[in-house]
C-alpha cells in the first residue's frame, strides 16, 4: 500500500500518536493517521513499543460538554480497537489517566516561546478574530502535544499533514530543553527528536462539500465527511451528493490540477484500494462521476462495514473497553515516569524523595 509508511521500522522504534475523542472518527482520521497506526503496530520489531491515546486533556481547549466527553472517550477507544489497534501489542489509554502528560507540559511551558505558539496555524484558525476570548488551553495546546510525545521518547509519530507544524514545534521545544537544561545538568540530551510519519497521498483528505477545506469533525455539515460509524445507505448517499464538476475523469494525474473535489475523490479511492492516483485514472479516466461514485461507494462500504460491525460488538460491553483503558494507563505511567523524573532533575526542581 503506497499510503502506509514506513516499510521498515527500526527494531527499537517508539511510536506515539493521539486523537481527540470529540465526535466520530472520520475517513480523514482513518486514512491520514489510524491506518498507519495499525500498520506500524503490526510491523513493529520485538524491542519496539506503540503508544496510542485519546487526547481528552486537549478537549479542554474548546467548549466542553463533560458527560459527552466521557462517553466519546470510550466510544473513540472502541473505534480504535475496531480499526485494528490491539491492546496486547500497543499501549492504548486516555491522557487523563496519565498525569505525567500535564506535569511535563508545565515544565515545557517554561521552554516554549510565545512567538512560536503565535505562529501555529491551528491556533490562528481556531481562535479566529476572537483571540481575547479563546481559552489559554487553545494557545498552549501544542505544548501539551509536545509533552505527549517527548514523555515517551517517541521516535515516530504517525499523523496527517495538519499536525506537521505541531510536531516541528515539539522538536524545537525538545532541542531547547536539551540545550538549556538537560545537557548542562545531566550531561546528556534528555528528549529524543520525534519524526512525523505522514502518508504521502492521504495526508489531507478534504471535505466532500468543499475541496478547499479538510475533512473535519468540527464541520457543521455531516454530509461533508464519512464517519466510520456510517452505514451503507449513509455512505452511498454522501458519495452521491459529494460535490464534483461537470467534466469526466481525466486519464492522467495532471488533469486533476485545479479540480480539488475530483482530486479528493480519486485520492480517497486510491488510498482505500492501496494503489496510486495514476493507476485509478488509468482504469477510470474518461468515465463520468456517476459510475465512479458508485465504484467508490462500493469500496468504502467494503472497507468500513467490517469496522462498524466490530465497533457495534465492542460497544455492547463498554465496561470491557474502559478496563482496557485502565490497563493501558498503568503501562503508560510506568513508561512515562523515568523521563518525567529526569526532566524535573534537569530543571533543578526538588520533589518527594529527591533530598
Ligand atoms: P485530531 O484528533 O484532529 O486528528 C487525529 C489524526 O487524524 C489526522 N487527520 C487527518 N488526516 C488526513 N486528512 C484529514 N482531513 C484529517 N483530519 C485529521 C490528524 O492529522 C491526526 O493525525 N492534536 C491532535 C491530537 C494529538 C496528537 C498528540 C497527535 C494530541 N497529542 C501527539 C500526535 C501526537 C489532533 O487534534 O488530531
Amino acid at each position: 500500500m503506497p499510503d502506509v509508511l514506513p516499510d521498515a521500522l527500526p527494531v527499537a522504534a517508539r511510536v506515539v500518536s493521539g486523537i481527540q475523542p470529540t465526535g466520530n472518527l472520520h475517513l480523514g482520521n482513518y486514512l491520514g493517521a489510524i491506518r498507519n497506526w495499525v500498520a506500524m503496530q503490526n510491523s513493529l520489531g520485538p524491542d519496539g513499543t506503540c503508544l496510542f491515546f485519546l487526547a481528552d486533556l486537549h478537549a479542554l481547549s474548546m467548549p466542553l460538554d463533560p458527560a459527552r466527553l466521557r462517553r466519546e472517550t470510550v466510544e473513540m477507544a472502541a473505534t480504535l480497537l475496531a480499526c485494528g489497534i490491539d491492546p496486547t501489542r500497543s499501549v492504548l489509554f486516555n491522557q487523563g489517566q496519565v498525569p505525567q502528560h500535564a506535569e511535563l507540559q508545565w515544565l515545557l511551558n517554561g521552554t516554549a516561546r510565545m512567538g512560536w505558539l503565535n505562529r501555529m496555524t491551528q491556533w490562528k484558525d481556531k481562535a479566529g478574530k476572537n483571540r481575547e476570548g479563546a481559552s489559554v488551553a487553545l494557545f498552549t495546546y501544542p505544548v501539551l502535544q509536545a509533552a505527549d510525545v517527548l514523555l515517551y521518547q517517541a521516535t515516530h509519530v504517525p499523523v496527517g499533514e495538519d499536525q506537521k507544524q505541531h510536531l516541528e514545534l515539539a522538536r524545537d521545544i525538545a532541542q531547547k530543553f536539551n540545550n538549556d537544561f538537560a545537557e548542562p545538568q545531566l550531561g546528556r540530551p534528555l528528549f529524543t527528536l520525534p519524526e512525523p510519519i505522514i502518508p504521502p497521498s492521504a495526508a489531507r483528505i478534504m471535505s466532500l462539500r468543499d475541496g478547499s477545506a479538510k475533512m473535519s469533525k468540527s464541520d457543521p455539515s455531516d454530509m461533508s465527511r464519512i464517519n466510520l460509524t456510517d452505514g451503507a445507505d449513509a455512505i452511498v448517499q454522501k458519495i452521491r451528493k459529494a460535490r464534483t464538476d461537470p467534466e469526466p475523469l481525466p486519464s492522467e494525474a495532471e488533469g486533476l490540477d485545479g479540480r480539488a473535489e475530483a482530486a479528493n475523490l480519486v485520492t480517497i479511492y486510491a488510498s482505500l484500494a492501496g494503489t496510486h492516483v495514476a493507476a485509478v485514472l488509468a482504469d477510470h479516466g474518461g468515465s463520468g462521476f456517476g459510475a465512479f461514485k458508485n465504484a467508490l461507494a462500493d469500496l468504502l462500504v467494503a472497507t468500513l462495514e467490517p469496522i462498524s460491525t466490530r465497533l457495534r460488538d465492542l460497544l455492547a460491553d463498554p465496561r470491557h473497553v474502559e478496563q482496557m483503558l485502565v490497563d493501558g494507563a498503568v503501562r503508560a505511567r510506568a513508561l512515562a515516569q523515568p523521563t518525567l523524573d529526569a526532566a524535573y532533575k534537569a530543571a533543578g526542581i526538588l520533589r518527594p524523595g529527591s533530598l
